[in-house]
């Protein structure tokens, strides 16, 4: 069964609903990005006492303004690959701190890393074994495996046995010896578990684990926690307990005060900034099913055929109507996958209707395709 939505979205006010039905009748489908939640979003991290500093986890959106909002923020910046690391060039000034956290990276891809002012993250033996001399007098992070994933789904645990992702611990003393050989100073402690943890106490267990590899390295100033701050997604599902999360982090901090203390978010900041707009095509009755068909699918937004992730769906036409039935609201793509939502309770569908997928702020468009040949999905940035 759906419960409301959470009664704070932004979509839902009546002049934020006016102006996205207008933008919707200019063009279809459409991601719109509303900068004032990413700001508030980005304010309640920045209470995090014990965080000495946040970086953005580009992955999630890159869109430049937002890039430029979370800059004015004070946010750091994370990459993955070259092509980020491009990204945040172009839209942020030059002094904004920047990561590079690339896994199963080209070593070309390290050349290009090492040629910003990025701190680049190892995670693996394989690049200081065999290109030891590429990171030779510079200050790196290493990203170690701690053994256990988390997250909201199978496919998005980044740690333990099965993962791809760190260093097992049972390889640092040939890294040091490596890293030794190489001049190379181990300045930083990475670990991230996953995507879409909501339990607070998560963070503090991996700082003090990180704290403790620390210790036996001698040169570290840094320990990144990652990211992974969950935002609710099914109705009635609690928020993550910023509070009790700074609690958590003071406390281990007190433990181990001599690191400082790094984030590396990235759902967080944009999830629910974003929604997208789909038109209705068609409906279809099959089977004792009602289908309601939308101008895109899973070639703008992946993450239900993927993860099976739950996004809310409304009719922004007829926010006020009462709902007739359940629908399974689909796109056009030429697979059986592409199905939106599942079982929705919604008012009865006209074909011309705005639908709104919401909370896709994160992981939307930048996971989207050209299956198909639909489309580019176009983004829309709205601020106050
Ligand atoms: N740091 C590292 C090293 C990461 O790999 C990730 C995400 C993050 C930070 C940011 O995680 P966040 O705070 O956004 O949870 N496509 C999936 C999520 C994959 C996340 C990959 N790594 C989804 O749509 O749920």
């Amino acid at each position: 069964g759906e419960a409301p939505p959470p009664a704070e979205a932004w979509w839902r006010e009546p002049a934020q609903r006016k102006r996205l039905l207008a933008l919707a009748a200019e063009a279809t489908p459409r991601y719109v990005y509303h900068l004032p939640t990413v700001r508030r979003q980005a304010r309640e991290l920045k209470s995090l006492a014990a965080v000495d500093r946040l970086h953005y986890a580009v992955k999630a959106n890159t869109h430049p303004a937002i890039l430029r909002a979370l800059a004015q923020e004070g946010f750091a910046f994370e990459c993955v690959s070259p092509g980020e690391l491009a990204a945040v060039a172009a839209a942020v000034p030059e002094s904004a701190p920047l990561l590079f956290t690339p896994n199963f990276a080209a070593r070309a891809d390290f050349e290009r890393g090492l040629a910003t002012r990025a701190t680049v993250t190892l995670d693996a033996l394989y690049p200081i074994e065999h290109w030891g001399e590429l990171f030779r007098g510079r200050e790196i992070s290493l990203r170690v495996d701690l053994g256990r994933g988390l997250g909201h789904h199978e496919k998005v645990r980044t740690g333990g046995s099965g993962s791809k992702f760190g260093l097992p611990v049972e390889q640092l003393d040939a890294f040091l010896r490596h890293a030794d050989a190489h001049g190379v100073a181990v300045r930083g402690l990475h670990a991230h578990l996953g995507s879409g943890i909501l339990d607070p106490g998560h963070w503090g267990e991996v700082y003090g684990q990180l704290a403790a590899l620390a210790e036996r390295i001698g040169s570290v100033a840094f320990l990144n926690i990652g990211g992974g701050l969950g935002v609710p997604s099914h109705p009635g599902e609690a928020r993550l307990d910023l509070a009790a999360l700074d609690a958590v982090l003071r406390k281990v901090k007190a433990a181990y005060p001599h690191y400082a203390l790094w984030m590396e978010p990235g759902r967080y900041l944009v999830a629910d900034a974003g929604v997208l707009l789909a038109r209705v095509t068609q409906t279809k009755g099959k089977g004792g099913w009602r289908y309601l068909g939308v101008d895109t699918g899973m070639n703008s937004l992946i993450r239900p055929a993927l993860y099976d992730a739950w996004h809310e769906i409304a009719n922004l036409t007829r926010l006020d109507e009462p709902a007739t039935g359940l629908f399974q609201v689909v796109g056009p793509i030429c697979e059986s996958g592409d199905v939106l939502g599942s079982d929705r309770r919604l008012p009865e569908p006209r074909e011309g209707d705005v639908m709104l997928i919401a909370q896709t702020g994160a992981y939307g468009k930048v996971m989207s395709s050209p299956y198909n040949l639909r489309g580019e999905t176009e983004e829309v940035v709205l601020d106050d």
